[in-house]
């Protein structure tokens, strides 16, 4: 996570649009952020009563800390034209574009919320979840570059990847690796946040605890989750650890040394400490200061 980030997104937790229990259930949920599915978790014959039912949640729903987004259907569906121009109108955070192939598709739905006076706070996010979104991911990131684009953050689809590609899916994710790491290069490049997939075995939580670590140490903000079971192994893992944040302080400490004010690199420890670690170390200690903002 050697980045800024504005606001902490360790848990995303997925609802179906149309599950009434899951959706009575958030506000005693202590995940980051919520994507509200019209997409594969509903019907085809319930696209359009979820898209109400969604309508009805948003008017009522009180205002928290938690950030809320909507993962609408392709635009090149039946439904996703529609649900685009609903949500522009929703009080959510962002909406999640599934299927995502090409920058065009996001230019695409850029222009549509453009088109519906949509706030300039409602970002964008992108599913990459298929080939042609993995061999154009270079330039999906670069969107972001431009001052207009929405895009603030990519969320790998690992179970369409699986699919599509025709990999196997392992306990140590062996085959989706280097794609996954594709994906934090590109985020990374383009200044985005970047979401692991979904753990689909919610009742294995030290399976998912090593797969979060995993996800952490590779470079991911957080990650996507289908049950509330996995809420609090995310949060834990992406979030930075004891051990980490005491390494933070000495640093930024050791650098505030009037004996260190012009020096470029210093030893800590037996180790050389540059500037560019002390930058790190801030962020690192920002980052923790934002997840505590964000507790109720
Ligand atoms: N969000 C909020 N609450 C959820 C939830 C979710 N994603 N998944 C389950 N819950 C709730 C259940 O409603 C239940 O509530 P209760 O305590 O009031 O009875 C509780 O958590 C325990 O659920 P459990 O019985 O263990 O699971 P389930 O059989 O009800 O649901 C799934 C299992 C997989 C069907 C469900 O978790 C789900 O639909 N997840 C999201 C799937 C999705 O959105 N997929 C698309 C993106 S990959
Ligand atoms: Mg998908």
């Amino acid at each position: 996570m050697p980045h800024p980030v504005s606001r902490p997104r360790r848990s995303v937790l997925y609802v179906p649009a149309t599950n009434e229990k899951a959706l009575a259930k958030l506000p005693q949920l202590a995940c980051d952020a919520v994507i509200l599915d019209l997409e594969d978790a509903v019907l085809p014959e319930h696209k359009v009563q979820a898209r109400e039912r969604l309508a009805s949640f948003f008017a009522e729903k009180v205002a928290g800390g938690r950030e809320f987004v909507v993962r609408i259907n392709s635009l090149a569906s039946e439904w996703g034209a529609d649900d685009l121009a609903a949500v522009s109108q929703w009080a959510v955070d962002g909406v999640l574009l599934p299927k995502v192939d090409t920058v065009r598709d996001i230019l695409e739905a850029n222009d549509v919320l453009d088109n519906h006076d949509a706030p300039e706070g409602l970002k964008l996010w992108a599913m990459v979840e298929t080939p042609r979104a993995l061999v154009n991911i270079a330039a999906i990131a670069e969107l972001s570059r431009n001052p207009g684009s929405r895009l603030a953050c990519l969320v790998a689809g690992t179970n369409d990847l699986a699919k599509d590609t025709g990999v196997a899916v392992t306990v140590d994710r062996r085959y989706l690796m280097p794609w996954l790491m594709q994906m934090v290069l590109a985020a990374r490049a383009g200044g985005l946040d970047l979401l692991d997939g979904v753990s689909n075995d919610f009742r294995d939580l030290e399976a998912f605890a090593r797969e979060c670590a995993e996800a952490a140490a590779m470079g991911f903000d957080g990650k996507t989750l289908i049950h509330p079971a996995q809420i609090a192994g995310a949060n834990a893992a992406f979030s930075p650890s004891a051990a980490a944040l005491a390494e933070a302080q000495a640093i930024a400490d050791a650098f505030a040394l009037p004996e260190n004010a012009s020096k470029g690199v210093i030893s800590l420890g037996g180790r050389m400490v540059e500037r560019l670690h002390l930058v790190q170390a801030e962020q690192l200690l920002a980052r923790a200061a934002l997840i505590d903002s964000f507790k109720n």
